[in-house]
């Protein structure tokens, strides 16, 4: 599968109505949506509020990524807003077995994220409830940084993982994404690529989001 989920942390919040218009018309398959607390990352981005603003304007699933502490107290109040996909860090998530059952029995698609530092084999033993695992391919907090090589190679054995224990799981990849190594992530057998940067910072947003999924 080869799906698109541009990030609006790097839309232009000024104008966030138009930008999720043209991701409207675009070929892209999800808006992805970056929440962070200054805690878990060094960074706030927004809330609950903006995401039902989004909401209300987006015409496709909302894939919420989570970068805040104990996700677990925000389930339900994540789902009102109009979450469709959740995905929380298992950095950040000590009952995480409970915190994935508790985003499916909300009614949303749940996802566990690793950051950079963290191996694949982690996830042995939940990968299994999850619908999504997202690798990060940078250190999160920020859009526009640069792409971490070594993601090919956990890919590769997240991909091994999932054919062994949950061949339905998909696999997104978040982070530095771009025209470059776009191909190389969907051949190693990313599912989803997230890119920010590389969609709003180009001339021609829609044609990047095609390109993307060439
Ligand atoms: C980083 C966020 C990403 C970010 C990606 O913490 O999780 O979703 O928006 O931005 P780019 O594609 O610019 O690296
Ligand atoms: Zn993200």
């Amino acid at each position: 599968m080869k799906m698109l989920s541009p990030s609006l942390l790097s839309a232009d919040f000024g104008n966030l109505q138009r930008d999720i218009e043209m991701l409207n018309s675009s070929e892209c398959d999800w808006l992805h949506v970056d929440v962070m607390d200054g805690l878990f990352v060094p960074n706030i981005s927004f809330g609950q509020p903006v995401i039902k603003f989004i909401k209300k304007h987006a015409r496709k699933p909302l894939d919420v990524h989570l970068m805040i502490v104990q996700p677990e107290r925000y389930i339900d109040s994540f789902r009102q807003a109009g979450a469709d996909i959740l995905t929380v860090h298992y950095e950040a998530s000590t009952h995480l077995d409970r915190t994935l059952h508790a985003i499916r029995g909300a009614g949303m698609k749940a996802g566990v994220v690793l950051n950079p530092h963290s191996p694949v084999s982690l996830l042995e033993d939940s990968v299994q409830q999850c619908d999504m695992v997202l690798l990060m391919s940078v250190n999160p907090g920020f859009g526009g940084q640069k792409f971490i090589e070594n993601t090919y190679c956990k890919v590769r054995q997240l991909k091994e993982l999932c054919q062994r224990k949950n061949p339905g799981c998909l696999i997104e990849v978040d982070g530095g994404v771009n025209l470059q190594n776009a191909h190389l992530l969907y051949e190693a057998g990313a599912d989803v690529l997230v890119a920010g940067n590389a969609v709003f910072g180009s001339d021609n947003p829609m044609q990047t989001i095609s390109q993307l999924k060439q």
